[in-house]
């Protein structure tokens, strides 16, 4: 008795001690997170962190106001109302073709339109931009270091529950899981839209003059000029640049292989390139980038440029017969960079985005508004530009089947069939889908990469990403995927739709309505787009006019460019069917590989 009493005192301060000590670690938990995890601003609102335990939400300019700048003024509230949903606004653009067809019988509403979409699409980026993968906040680094990959959306705070902030499991799922369970191609999916492996082949040959990964320095650094500089075709810098020139007649060098203009060997260009070291001479191209021996497609696209520029300066030349050859070889630059856009704009885009609108590539329509000529690439473009799916497995070419893999730096293969053969070959066969379970073995381990590079710089939640470009968040699985099997995936591997990472909502989205992708790429990515290609310099006042391109004549060439006539162009004798889409009397041959090719829904 006597002892149990001696030992109350004891137990009581034992017990005082431990729940102290634990309510104390308790809170020390709380503490320990950045109270702006659970992306408590609302609307755009920014976050700040007041002590250790509280937030802030600043609203200014977001038409909304309170705590978490939840409430919307009046005038958001009366915009809103009027604002149609992104939904309607592509229901309209994929139907309706009377009235596009009606709006672009007048050139007066189609500028209006035009200068809307710019604006519009232009006005989701920011710029002069604002974060980078290094702060959680706004920093002039942004802004100023441009060896960075600028950020639409800061990272996640270091110190958060869950790497998606609050959300889902403590835990991402294994990468592998992923690669098993999500992107590996079992059966090929060709692209619902029918189109051709030229556009993959023309994005990819494209992007890369603006995706520049430093991989040697990390994910987050780039070292690219951030826009459309053409130094896909020129090279990387002056050094590489020159000696790709000709110094003659504004020309780019080049060699008749089997009476067709080539690049010329690395040995005659020794420029920076990456082949094989058992490759043989007669493989190794100099290129404008180091990566585009890797596949024959981007060996085509290399040529295609390459013959244009020479054909566009010898053009030139004729007009302007006492230039020398650095104004010929500079103008000549220029036209392509207005070749290229024109192109995308109207040829590449119009595809991709299936509406029935006439985009049209009308820089002029932006003169006296307020447009920002500059533009800095951001890592959010960069990953959900990964199309790899839409390679297929196989090339087509001839009555040949060239597996990909195989067909890594084989640039011998396009000089034995010859260019023409392989460009009609590109319009033939059907380019893959977008989508989860279609990556090739030969990308599945970039697929990877961009995932494991995602979580290094704390990408936000796919969700989070479609707030920050005006969209609906999703609210199941079965809402995003649209799949009954994908969606109870992807529930076992995340638990919580807010905790899906970005470059997996960007593949495993439902496809929108008569479209090639899901809405959430096609928005966040038209934004980038439009942004990228009308802030570009030349389309600013004093240089969009003819005598930057060589008078009318440049101009011109700039304004009739298409896909077909960049190859047509540029081919002896006939030319064969080009086109980014699969025309009707090949699309009943298509040997989809493992499937049958179900017909295009349009
Ligand atoms: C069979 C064809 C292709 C192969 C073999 C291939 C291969 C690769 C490789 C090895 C990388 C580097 C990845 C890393 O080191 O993490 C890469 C990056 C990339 N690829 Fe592809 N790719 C192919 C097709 C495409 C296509 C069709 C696109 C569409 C535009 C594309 C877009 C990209 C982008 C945006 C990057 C990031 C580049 C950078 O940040 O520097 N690729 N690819
Ligand atoms: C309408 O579309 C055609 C191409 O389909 C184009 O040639 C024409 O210039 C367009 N008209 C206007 C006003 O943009
Ligand atoms: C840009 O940022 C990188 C990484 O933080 C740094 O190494 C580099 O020195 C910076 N460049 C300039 C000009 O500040």
């Amino acid at each position: 008795m006597n002892a149990m009493n001696a030992m109350k005192p004891f137990i009581l301060v034992t017990f005082l001690l431990v729940a102290v000590f634990c309510g104390l670690s308790s809170s020390d938990n709380t503490k320990g997170y950045h109270p702006c995890c659970s992306f408590p601003c609302q609307n755009h609102g920014v976050c700040t962190s007041r002590g250790f335990s509280d937030y802030e939400c600043d609203c200014t300019n977001t038409g909304y106001y309170g705590r978490n700048c939840e409430h919307g003024t009046l005038w958001t509230a009366i915009g809103n109302f009027l604002q149609p949903s992104s939904e309607t606004k592509h229901h309209l653009l994929v139907h309706n073709s009377w009235l596009w067809n009606l709006i672009n019988w007048s050139d007066y509403v189609h500028d209006k339109l035009m200068r809307f979409v710019y604006e519009d699409r232009g006005n989701n980026i920011h710029s002069p931009p604002t974060h980078t993968s290094e702060h959680e906040y706004i920093t002039l680094e942004a802004a100023f270091n441009r060896t960075h990959y600028v950020r639409s959306l800061p990272p996640v705070h270091k110190n958060c529950p869950t790497p998606m902030g609050v959300a889902g499991k403590k835990v991402l799922p294994d990468v592998d899981v992923l690669v098993e369970r999500v992107f590996k191609r079992t059966t090929f999916k060709p692209d619902p839209l029918g189109h051709s492996v030229h556009l993959p082949s023309f994005a990819q040959h494209f992007t890369h003059q603006f995706f520049k990964t430093d991989y040697k320095k990390g994910p987050q650094f780039q070292w690219g000029g951030h826009g459309v500089d053409a130094t896909n075709v020129y090279g990387r810098d002056k050094h590489d640049a020159d000696l790709l020139r000709s110094f003659e007649g504004g020309r780019l060098k080049s060699q008749i292989i089997n009476g067709e203009e080539y690049p010329p060997y690395l040995k005659d260009a020794p420029v920076k390139a990456i082949y094989p070291k058992d490759a043989k001479e007669d493989q190794k191209f100099a290129l404008g980038h180091e990566f585009f021996g890797h596949i024959p497609n981007l060996f085509v696209y290399s040529t295609i440029w390459l013959r244009e520029h020479n054909r566009v300066v010898g053009i030139l030349a004729k007009e302007h017969p006492d230039w020398s050859d650095e104004q010929l070889y500079q103008t000549g630059k220029l036209v392509i960079v207005g070749e290229t856009i024109n192109i995308v704009i109207t040829d590449y885009v119009q595809h991709l985005s299936n509406y029935n609108v006439k985009l049209g590539f009308k820089p002029h329509v932006l003169a006296g508004s307020s447009y920002q000529y500059q533009n800095q690439i951001a890592l959010e473009f960069n990953h959900l530009y990964h199309w790899h799916p839409m390679m297929p497995s196989e090339l087509y070419i001839d009555d040949e089947t060239y597996n990909m893999k195989k067909s890594l730096f084989r640039t011998d293969l396009v000089v034995k069939h010859g260019l023409t053969e392989f460009a009609a070959a590109f319009t033939k066969q059907r380019a893959g889908q977008m989508t989860f379970r279609n990556h090739g073995e030969t990308t599945i381990h970039v697929a990877k990469s961009v995932v494991l590079e995602g979580r290094q710089l704390r990408l936000q939640s796919f969700n989070q990403y479609l707030k920050r470009f005006n969209q609906q968040p999703y609210k199941s699985f079965i809402e995003l995927t649209g799949d009954q099997e994908l969606a109870d995936t992807l529930e076992e591997l995340y638990e919580d739709i807010d905790a899906v990472e970005f470059y997996i909502g960007i593949l495993c989205e439902k496809r929108v309505e008569r479209g090639k992708f899901g809405l959430g790429l096609l928005e966040i990515g038209a934004g980038y787009s439009v942004k990228g290609l009308l802030s570009n310099p030349i389309c600013s006042p004093k240089y969009w006019k003819p005598s930057t391109f060589g008078g009318q004549i440049g101009f011109d060439i700039i304004m009739g460019s298409t896909l077909e006539k960049l190859f047509c162009n540029n081919i002896q004798g006939e030319c064969p069917k080009i086109s980014f889409k699969v025309p009707d009397e090949y699309m009943e041959k298509q040997k989809c590989i493992g499937t049958s090719c179900p017909k295009p829904d349009l």
